[in-house]
């Protein structure tokens, strides 16, 4: 797939050390907020046990293919997500690249000020978030004010700077890491994802130590097939699993481009998944066993059950409650970090190769804007004390944008992918390519999962959601907030999106010149 100009071109773009330094950047990747924020959210949301079957599907039938195509696209071509599908499939692929990247940017926003948030949230647990009683400055959801309330304290955190400069820190932090690519983000991956293996079994223990510990195992594990035949489980667990796994925004191909073209996709795709997903069952085991030893209802926001459900637990803890509750938002914020990388360095990666730019000035061509977003989604209170109900601008701008991005963007890129390669490319030369270098082989089942099963799938469920969003009572997404005179945000805020993603787009592909020809 490729030819002697791109292996020239390539030489200096970065090359990972060894397979275990890819294995942790790639599973570092994977593992983030959506293990830990988003799945136990999800899961409690779509009923537990019920969510199971969507799961596994969107897992086995879904995510691993996705991934051994995301992966194989890096290493066929040497190029990252855009550049590898102008070279396979010519511009209609890499314009649908571009767009891909620019919702990436987007989610990498608001991904880093969630993290600013935790990173906030861990130096309030080393002080008296935890033990004592929080008095808010104002009480969005009326909750308790008598004993130690995360959420009051949180709510009255975000009312002020503090946040923003906590999202400036994960920034700085984020970039100096991908400073030197593959080999400062392979030195950071070999410290921190191995300790977040470590907390996660730390809080596992805790939480099955606990009197009462296991009924929350047995809400997570005990089947129920509810959920079947309702369309938001299945949306709900898609966009979860591509998240999860970090597919769908052109990560997983700019990491497998700095491999060697002969490594065994297949194999790497298995065992970044299972590490994943099992990271995942693990965070859920110990949440949901907190959630039913003391009781807690996770209702609310995606980022309730994280940031004001699970500190309540463990302020609830008999010992150790300032401990826990740090190590709880450090690996979040580890684990967080490790995903934001990847994401960075998925639109660095893109940029580098088009523009045949340094990485220094990849890096602060994402740097600028990417700071702009993150600190409007952290403005504080202050900015709209007229907002009521949800609280305060920034968050409501970060729960619409996700809604949009979130819901849409990566499951179209995926159902976008598996049409451009399954069709146009082919997906027999996919297939070929990936058992190539492979011991497990794929038989001819793989070309109709790309080509027609995994589109179909994806498609209805785009097709479900955008039915659902435009016929449903009261408007677009978030008009239901109070918003005073920021009512135009739910109609603004997904057109930003999808207008700002099909500019960059354009321009980026047809606007400037591409140094290689397409090989395919
Ligand atoms: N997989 C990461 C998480 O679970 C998020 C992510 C998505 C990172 C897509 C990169 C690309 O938090």
């Amino acid at each position: 797939m490729s030819n002697g100009s791109s292996q020239v071109a390539s030489a200096d773009r970065g090359a990972w050390k060894s397979k275990l330094g890819f294995i942790l950047a790639a599973s570092g990747s994977a593992i983030g907020l959506g293990n830990i924020v988003f799945f136990a959210s999800n899961a409690y949301q779509y009923g537990g046990g019920a969510f199971y079957l969507p799961y596994f599907v969107a897992l086995f039938v879904i995510g691993i293919p996705v991934m051994i195509m995301e992966f194989s696209l890096g290493t066929m071509t040497g190029q990252s997500f855009p550049m590898a599908l102008n070279r396979l499939v010519g511009k209609k692929g890499e314009v649908m690249g571009w767009f891909t990247m620019a919702s990436a940017l987007f989610i990498t926003m608001y991904y880093i000020t969630i993290l600013g948030w935790a990173l906030s949230m861990m130096f309030g647990a080393m002080g008296g978030l935890l033990t004592d009683p929080a008095v808010a400055p104002f009480t969005p959801f009326e909750t308790p004010s008598g004993g130690p309330s995360a959420t009051a304290y949180f709510f009255g955190l975000i009312a002020t700077w503090k946040p923003m400069l906590a999202v400036v820190t994960i920034w700085v932090l984020t970039v100096l890491i991908l400073w030197r690519g593959t080999s400062t983000i392979e030195a950071a991956v070999r410290v921190f994802v191995p300790l977040m293996w470590v907390f996660m079994i730390v809080l596992i223990v805790r939480g099955l130590t606990l009197d009462g510990g296991t009924d929350g195992v047995l809400y997570l594990f005990t089947p129920n097939l509810d959920g079947v035949s309702d369309i938001n489980v299945w949306q709900g667990a898609f966009a979860q699993m591509f998240f999860s796994l970090s597919l769908g925004l052109g990560t997983m191909t700019a990491y497998a481009s700095y491999l060697p073209k002969d490594a065994d996709q297949i194999n790497n795709s298995l065992l970044v998944s299972f590490l994943n997903c099992g990271f995942e069952y693990i965070a859920g085991v110990a949440i949901f066993a907190m959630l039913f030893v003391f009781a807690l209802n996770p209702a609310g926001s995606t980022l309730s059950l994280s940031f004001f459900v699970i500190p309540q637990g463990i302020a609830a803890f008999p010992v150790g409650v300032k401990l826990f509750g740090t190590l709880f938002f450090f690996l979040v914020v580890i684990a967080g970090l490790t995903s934001a990388v990847s994401l960075v360095e998925g639109f660095a990666a893109s940029i580098i190769d088009k523009l045949q730019i340094s990485r220094t000035t990849a890096l602060t061509m994402v740097l600028v804007p990417g700071i702009v977003g993150s600190l409007a989604f952290a403005l504080p209170q202050i900015i709209d004390p007229g907002l009521s109900g949800n609280g305060t601008l920034g968050l409501t701008l970060l729960d619409i944008l996700d809604h949009w991005a979130f819901r849409y963007a990566l499951i179209f890129s995926g159902f976008m992918q598996c049409i451009l390669i399954g069709w146009v490319f082919g997906a027999d030369r996919l297939r070929q390519a990936a058992n190539k270098y492979s011991k497990f082989h794929l038989g001819p089942w793989f070309n109709w999962l790309i080509k027609l099963v995994i589109p179909i799938m994806l498609g209805y469920v785009l097709v479900g959601t955008l039915i659902e969003d435009l016929t449903q009572d009261g408007g677009l997404y978030g008009s239901l907030y109070d918003l005073n005179a920021f009512e135009w945000l739910p109609t603004v805020i997904p057109l930003v999106w999808f207008v700002g993603s099909i500019a960059l787009a354009v321009y980026l592909t047809f606007g400037r010149p591409t140094e290689q020809a397409p090989v395919a």
